[in-house]
């Protein structure tokens, strides 16, 4: 279609994990927190939708702000809330890309990276991982040396393995941005208090938070952006004048107001996580250790699309995902299986259909 611009029409959409609208489902493919938000957060937004829905909200959520800030040790004006952590990627790239400019990311990683580098005109580079997922710092330095963007999420998806700080600070582009996406931040078993930004080298970092998955409200989209103020007031003037609804702000203010209720909750999400890593293993799959709500795995016949389906046919949805253009994978294409890390019923129930899946396969463990 000529209307369209040609970066446009050219462009593979991005494709989200499916979201099935009937009930009945194990669903463990989008790594939402399969508990609900704190009942405090469930108030708050009632309370919220009490209040005069037909003003406007505060367009520079000063009260989300303000407190957001104190639980970073950070100014309010380091703070920038948005309609997801996926909103204040783009205004990322709205504020810092200009055309042909290069966009770097680790790669297998998060995909919508490459999109939104695409629909800004942007040149995507693929910084691609080792086979135990750690970075070829040597060969890295030298492909971002003229990157405006570098997003890496810190724990990765879908290997859900953490970077050091130190392998951290070695990608921060010496013309451009670090962007840390720390959507699973809060799962690690010792989660960061966004420590980086004390380093000289924060002028050119910016930590993007979700309250997505650890504070279990993906249905309420909500994340924030914490950065030097430079930054986020560049961030600032590309953003919509009300991009955070009054619920929305309503409902992150008495999160972070309930954070030891976040705090407990990946606390079980870890402990759960380490069984379903623990079953995989005695099924037979390779599982990366992961400091995430989610574990990666591969399977030694390379059946996961079989697999997947299997599950699929059971009412189980894991997510199936392959990535073209990695080297070091036989044909160059790596794949396996990410699931999310759901309650220990639903885990439970995962395994068996596993175990039954596996069996008609011919692929049980000795
Ligand atoms: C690495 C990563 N970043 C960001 C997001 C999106 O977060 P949000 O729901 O806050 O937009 C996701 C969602 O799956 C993700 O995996």
């Amino acid at each position: 279609m000529d209307l369209l611009r040609p970066n446009i029409a050219r462009l593979a959409p991005y494709v989200p994990g499916e979201q099935p609208q009937e009930p009945g489902w194990i669903k463990l493919n989008t790594n939402e927190n399969p508990y609900p938000p704190s009942p405090r957060v469930v108030e708050a937004i009632a309370a919220a939708a009490r209040g005069p829905l037909q003003l406007y909200p505060d367009p520079v959520a000063t009260q989300f702000r303000k407190l957001a800030a104190e639980r970073f040790q950070v100014g309010a004006d380091w703070i920038l809330p948005a309609n997801g952590s996926d909103e204040n990627l783009t205004l990322l790239f709205r504020a810092f890309v200009d055309p042909g400019e290069i966009v770097a990311f680790p790669y297998p990683s998060y995909i919508l990276y490459e999109t939104l580098a695409l629909i800004q005109g942007g040149c995507p580079k693929r910084l691609t991982l080792r086979p135990d997922w750690s970075w070829d710092l040597a060969a890295t330095r030298a492909q971002i040396e003229q990157a405006k963007l570098v997003l890496v999420p810190n724990p990765n998806s879908p290997s859900g393995n953490r970077w050091s700080d130190d392998d951290l600070l070695a990608l921060v582009p010496p013309r451009g941005v670090l962007v840390l996406d720390e959507a699973y931040g809060d799962f690690a078993d010792t989660p960061h208090r966004a420590e980086l930004l004390r380093r000289p080298e924060a002028a050119r970092i910016v930590i993007t938070r979700s309250f997505s998955k650890s504070f279990s409200l993906a249905g309420i989209r909500l994340g924030f952006a914490i950065a030097q103020p430079e930054l986020i007031a560049g961030m600032q003037k590309v953003k919509d004048s009300y991009n955070c609804d009054r619920l929305a702000l309503a409902a992150g203010l008495a999160a972070l107001e309930d954070w030891g209720a976040m705090e407990e909750n990946s606390r079980r999400i870890r402990v759960s996580r380490e069984w379903l890593a623990g079953e995989l293993t005695r099924l037979g799959f390779e599982v990366v250790p992961s400091q995430a709500n989610f574990v990666w795995c591969t399977h030694p016949s390379g059946e996961h699309q079989a697999i997947y389906e299997g599950l699929k046919r059971r009412r189980v949805l894991v997510r199936w995902m392959r990535f073209p253009g990695v080297a070091h994978a036989p044909e160059g294409l790596l794949h396996g299986l990410r699931i999310s890390v759901g309650t220990d019923e639903e885990l439970r129930g995962l395994a068996g259909h596993l175990r039954e899946v596996l069996k008609e396969l011919s692929l049980s463990p000795a």
